[in-house]
């Protein structure tokens, strides 16, 4: 059994921990077991850059953040065009994967990776993914790995900042990762209290927003939280075509992020004194959290479970709890999105939490 591994796209805490479960259960299934990792992802597979695992390579890794394979983005909507040398990608790591005498090639990844993972089935390669991404927005699974870790930091910043914002009476932003979608921002915000939470899904009113910030200090609050998603997006903008939206932003843009630009318009029209906080790639980095690691491995087991049944052409996944698996071609090209009229939202609503949007 020779089997080629990859991880692709942003990194992620438990990619480790999720090769760990693989090869372990892969290790225990077959007598024989090769397995070939890929260096940064596909890139590896285009290239024929891999290296020949040992056992104890997947050994002290279950808590190691980043992935022992190194990553890199390869866009899936490149992967049809020549590199610069004119070499046919999708060609490459089909050879790759002949010239090595694959029996399958395991995946992690993100939305992107899963379009390329899908690709490469249909293109004749048996080939088993997992579910990668702190953003938790591939369709056909309740969770992905890394999505609960990077809860914990972005919550913890926002922990830290309700300490210093109390003290100094300030209204403070904190800038949670995610351009097309609030998961991590919904989540961190409603563990770290936030006040205001505004997410790609549901477009915001800047007079909501200010109102909301008004109310509390009328109510005596000292200070305001926002936890902002990188893609948040006000009601004006979401209206506005993708080519006049890039237009604008073109022509507009002198601020870092939206985090700032909500920021000026606050103190422009509160009068407040607000700093923004932007966590960044921390969010990806360290350790996984227990909830990550007991859920890597057992996707990894899975994986595992599928090549011995030769049930190519899938992604693990997670559904009411239960680890099962969905074929790549109904997870492919779809994104899991926050519904802006679903149970968390309403809840979070009921308790006074503002979404900008009424
Ligand atoms: O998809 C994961 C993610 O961390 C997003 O939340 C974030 O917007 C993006 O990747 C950042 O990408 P990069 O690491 O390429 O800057």
């Amino acid at each position: 059994m020779r089997v080629g591994m990859l991880t692709s796209g942003g990194d992620c805490q438990a990619l480790n921990a999720t090769m760990r479960g693989v090869a372990k259960s892969l290790y225990k299934m077959f007598d024989n077991v090769e397995i070939i990792g890929f260096e940064d992802g596909y890139k590896g597979l285009i290239y024929a850059d891999y290296r020949m695992m040992k056992s104890s390579d997947f050994s002290g890794i279950l808590t190691r953040g980043g992935t022992l394979l190194g990553t890199s983005r390869q866009p899936f909507k490149l992967m049809r065009v020549p590199d610069e040398y004119g070499l046919d990608k999708v060609e490459s790591m089909k050879h790759t994967y002949r010239k090595l005498r694959l029996d399958c090639l395991v995946v992690l990844g993100g939305n992107g990776s899963q379009k390329t993972a899908n690709l490469l089935f249909e293109e004749g390669l048996n080939v088993v993914s997992l579910p990668k991404t702190i953003d938790n927005d591939l369709w056909g699974t309740d969770m992905t790995f890394g999505f609960q870790s990077a809860v914990n930091i972005a919550t913890n910043a926002i922990d830290c900042i309700h300490t210093t914002a109390a003290s100094h009476g300030r209204v403070f932003i904190v800038e949670v990762m995610g351009h097309k979608v609030g998961w991590l921002t919904l989540h961190a915000g409603m563990a770290g209290g936030a006040d205001i939470i505004l997410i790609p899904e549901i477009p915001y009113d800047m007079d909501v927003v200010v109102n909301a910030i008004n109310e509390r200090t009328k109510r005596g609050s000292r200070f305001s939280i926002l936890a902002v998603a990188e893609g948040a997006i006000s009601k004006e903008d979401a209206s506005l075509s993708k080519k006049e939206l890039k237009e604008k932003k073109k022509n507009g843009m002198v601020y870092p992020s939206v985090a700032y630009e909500i920021g000026a318009m606050i103190t422009e029209k509160t009068g407040q004194e607000v700093r923004v906080t932007v966590p960044g790639h921390t969010q990806r980095g360290g350790e996984p959290c227990p909830y990550d690691r007991v859920l890597s491995t057992r996707l990894g087991a899975e994986a595992a479970r599928l090549i011995k049944a030769k049930k190519f052409g899938h992604m693990v996944a997670v559904k009411n709890n239960e680890i099962t698996s969905v074929p790549l071609s109904e997870v492919a090209g779809k994104l899991k999105t926050v519904d802006p009229d679903g149970s968390i939202i309403k809840q979070a609503k009921m308790i006074g939490i503002s979404f900008g949007d009424k």
